[in-house]
């Protein structure tokens, strides 16, 4: 990323080892970082026609995540900081999130409200300035993300389909479905509250095909997918609507992995509009995780006069 943010090169190294086990393992995600971060470093550089020399400073993921990968991650950064005198900023994962809209709208500014929806996080953040964040909600138990990557294991998508993303798998198998067809639990949504509950929709969907013959199974897959699918994406759009009406914003953007969501854009778009609000987001590759929003968090900390020490440590479970 250049001094105007204007972003030169991104290169995402997606980890497809981990579908073969139906999820993410910590220490394969560790050994792929070791494996892979110095070549991706090298082509992001070599794309972007620019030298070490020429960086002002090295952004890096300081937590929450896994800690493995935290700490390959850190552990590279401050050693090319150090040997080529270079500022180190640690960086907030979930900042990292909500820096990923200005990503592709630049003249994008706050007050706005961010539905952060992630697999290991599902917030409602407002963003007064950036820099300054209050959460209004959050998980009590699984994230969205994480509730979609649990489906989809139990629903025997993962494997076959070569993603780790189990939310892309089952938006995908839900496009010939019916989302009206099986009756699953919106939680918390009719409580005074912006957190979220999706412990409950993974009880009932595991209740409703533990019986099932497997021919059913196969039959009813897109309904039970587009089923589940709506659940999950009616509470985040309620909560984040239930928000925007109580503080009296109108500007929402939607962020994180589960924002890639092509149902959950349109109906969060549509419920936004009829508001009198709009609705920003950045393009599904810059959704995902992504080295790029880290890149404009570390741009507008060293602009502000701000950098982290070599002492820098991971944070597995830091708060914003
Ligand atoms: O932000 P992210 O890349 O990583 C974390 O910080 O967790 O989000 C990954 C999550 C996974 O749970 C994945 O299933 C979900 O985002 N995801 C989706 C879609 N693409 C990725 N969920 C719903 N629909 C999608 N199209
Ligand atoms: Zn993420």
């Amino acid at each position: 990323m250049d001094t105007e943010g204007s972003l030169l090169s991104h290169i995402v190294y997606s980890q497809q080892e981990h579908a073969a086990f139906g999820g993410v393992v910590p220490e394969l995600a560790s050994r792929a970082h070791m494996r892979t971060i110095l070549s991706t470093i090298r082509t992001a550089l070599s794309d972007a026609r620019c030298s070490l020399c020429e960086i002002d400073g090295i952004a890096v993921t300081a937590g929450p995540g896994l800690v493995g990968s935290l700490l390959v991650g850190i552990s590279v950064a401050k050693g090319m900081a150090i040997a080529s005198r270079k500022k180190l900023i640690g960086v907030h994962h979930l900042e990292g999130h909500i820096f990923s809209t200005l990503l592709e709208h630049k003249g994008f500014t706050a007050p706005f409200l961010t539905l952060l929806v992630s697999g290991g996080h599902s917030e409602i953040v407002l963003v007064r300035n950036l820099g300054d964040y209050q959460v209004l909600g959050r998980t009590r138990d699984d994230a969205a993300g994480e509730a979609f990557d649990k489906a989809a294991k139990m629903l025997g998508l993962l494997p076959s389909s070569g993603s780790i993303h189990g939310g892309r798998v089952i938006s995908e198998v839900a496009k010939d479905g019916d989302s009206e067809a099986i009756p699953l639990p919106r939680g918390l949504i009719k409580e005074d509250t912006f957190d979220f509950s999706f412990s409950g929709l993974k009880t009932a969907l595991r209740n409703h095909i533990r019986d099932l013959p497997r021919s059913t199974l196969t039959e009813q897959l897109p309904d039970i997918a587009a089923s589940f699918e709506m659940a999950i994406v009616d509470a985040l759009v309620a909560k984040t609507i239930k928000a925007m009406e109580s503080l009296r914003m109108h500007s929402v953007t939607v962020v994180g992995g589960v924002a890639a969501n092509s149902t959950l854009r349109t109906k969060l778009q549509m419920e936004v509009a009829r508001r009198g609000g709009s609705l920003t987001h950045p393009s599904p590759i810059f959704c995902t995780d992504n080295a790029a929003m880290i890149a404009a968090v570390g741009r507008f900390h060293l602009m502000n006069g701000r950098e982290s020490s070599y002492d820098l440590d991971a944070d597995p479970r830091m708060k914003l």
